[in-house]
């Protein structure tokens, strides 16, 4: 296993973003319920904004929340609501502590009360905090995102705001969710599934990808320094070949 001064603190990823799978699976095989592993994956989420921030990642994203996961049993959803809001109180404080600052995408109106009001309250209050950046996706869904990102630009160009031969990738970036984001440069997914179920479409064009199969709730420093390891070693080519890539 990686430990911290195995990272190269010079080559660390700006930003890295999380697909947090496996809760469900993690409780199973402890015989509880799936709410309790739900619980130990907040413990989880605490772990990684900690290491986060010690190591100097700049930009953390945790897929928390999706628009699918609306449709779970509604038990389940409630308790999700429950342990954000209890993360809310708790760690707020914590992130002025830190200097971190918290923000949030995803269609945030359909998320009920009181949840709402204390994220925006939580982004409120860290919102000069400049050390890390760390944004929850909830009710999140990638095309959704990219949908609401068209409708709007297209509001602008029919209200002559903008020309529409001025959107270009980053005229269209600047309408997402993300906007003033820098696309990740690493996702992590754990929970031993390889896909990207929807996160982040648009943003993840040469993300470095790394799957694991430790599910979320036991997910810690060692695993993340782990990833981060991993990520040193590949060669971010963005399409050239290798020989340009070493002379820039
Ligand atoms: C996926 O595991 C995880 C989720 C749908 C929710 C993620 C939520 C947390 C980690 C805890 C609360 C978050 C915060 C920010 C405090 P799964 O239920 O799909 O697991 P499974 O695939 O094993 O069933």
């Amino acid at each position: 296993m990686k430990e911290e001064k195995e990272i190269d603190p010079d080559r660390l990823p700006s930003h890295v973003a999380i697909i947090m799978d496996g809760n469900g699976r993690w409780a199973q095989r402890h015989a509880m319920g799936r709410v309790l592993g739900h619980r130990k994956g907040a413990e989880s989420v605490r772990a990684a904004v900690t290491t986060c921030r010690k190591i100097g990642i700049r930009y953390l994203t945790l897929y928390a929340f999706s628009m699918e996961n609306w449709l779970r049993p509604q038990t389940e959803v409630r308790a999700l609501m429950k342990l954000l809001e209890e993360y809310l109180d708790e760690e707020v404080q914590e992130m002025m502590d830190q200097d971190i600052r918290l923000t949030a995408i995803g269609r945030l109106d359909s998320i009920g009360e009181p949840v709402l009001s204390k994220l925006r309250e939580g982004m409120d209050r860290t919102r000069n905090n400049k050390t890390m950046v760390l944004t929850l996706a909830l009710s999140y869904g990638g095309q959704d995102e990219i949908l609401d990102a068209c409708r709007r630009m297209m509001g602008d160009v029919a209200a002559g705001r903008i020309g529409a031969d001025e959107v270009d990738r980053e005229r269209f970036a600047s309408y997402l969710y993300t906007a003033g984001l820098p696309d990740p440069d690493l996702l992590i997914r754990t929970g031993g599934e390889y896909r990207i179920s929807n996160f982040l479409l648009w943003q993840m064009a040469y993300t470095e990808f790394y799957f694991t199969d430790t599910l979320w709730p036991d997910f810690r420093e060692r695993h993340l320094l782990k990833a981060i390891a991993d990520y040193q070693q590949r060669e971010r080519r963005f399409g050239m070949t290798s020989e340009q890539v070493r002379r820039k």
